[in-house]
């Protein structure tokens, strides 16, 4: 094993996203991917623009605001899916691979965490829902300091908290800002592509990518 840890994004990355909205594919209809879609391109600008203002809210407020706000620009989408969306958005499909990749990664030894936009309620209800608890040492939501990401004090939180150097962390999203974020930090980054997506942020590369979580062990 090359890392003292091994670092987490949640949403995308082990938690999918789109999982939601195919929960309730039949009563979505023809555009519930569209508005999938816009659910999450929202809630990520809300997340930059709120950090950049100074004026924080948790992800789950975001999340409610970013649906809202699909459900308004998709109106073929009936608005009274709002609550079932949101329960489903609490309690996402884990990836397939991620219970034995974590599961893998901890009989070596190592430390493993989430470092997460989600507030600790949406983060805690996400993992408990997946049963990764006992694989985690530790659950890092950016609520700590009310900045999102890519503001260097979300990456801060895990070396600050685990007495690291960045480099001594390995750390994984499937979204690319996100690994640019990182790489700026010092963190040792692995690009999650899973959707096959260009690459972009080239002066702030991965140093691994991969399709999956799966290649990691
Ligand atoms: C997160 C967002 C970026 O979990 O997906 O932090």
């Amino acid at each position: 094993m090359n890392h003292s840890a091994y670092v987490f994004d949640a949403y995308g990355t082990l938690f999918d996203v789109h999982a939601a909205v195919r929960r309730h594919a039949a009563e979505a209809g023809p555009e519930g991917q569209l508005l999938s879609e816009l659910w999450r391109a929202k809630q990520l600008e809300y997340s930059w623009t709120r950090t950049l203002m100074g004026a924080y809210a948790d992800f789950w407020k975001l999340t409610e605001d970013a649906l809202d706000y699909a459900l308004a620009k998709v109106p073929s989408v009936r608005r009274d899916l709002r609550g079932k969306l949101l329960d489903a958005y609490r309690h996402l499909d884990c990836y397939p691979e991620v219970p034995f990749v974590l599961k893998a990664l901890k009989a070596e030894g190592a430390r493993l965490a989430i470092l997460s936009n989600g507030s600790p309620a949406m983060l805690e209800a996400a993992v408990r829902s997946a049963a990764l608890e006992p694989l985690l040492d530790g659950i890092f939501s950016v609520d700590e300091v009310r900045r999102f990401k890519t503001d260097p004090s979300v990456y801060d939180m895990v070396t600050t908290a685990w007495r690291l150097y960045p480099g001594k962390v390995s750390f994984h999203s499937s979204n690319r800002w996100d690994v640019a974020g990182a790489r700026k930090f010092g963190f040792h980054t692995v690009w999650i592509n899973r959707t096959g997506q260009p690459d972009e942020y080239r002066d702030l590369p991965p140093h691994l990518v991969l399709p999956s979580l799966e290649g990691i062990v």
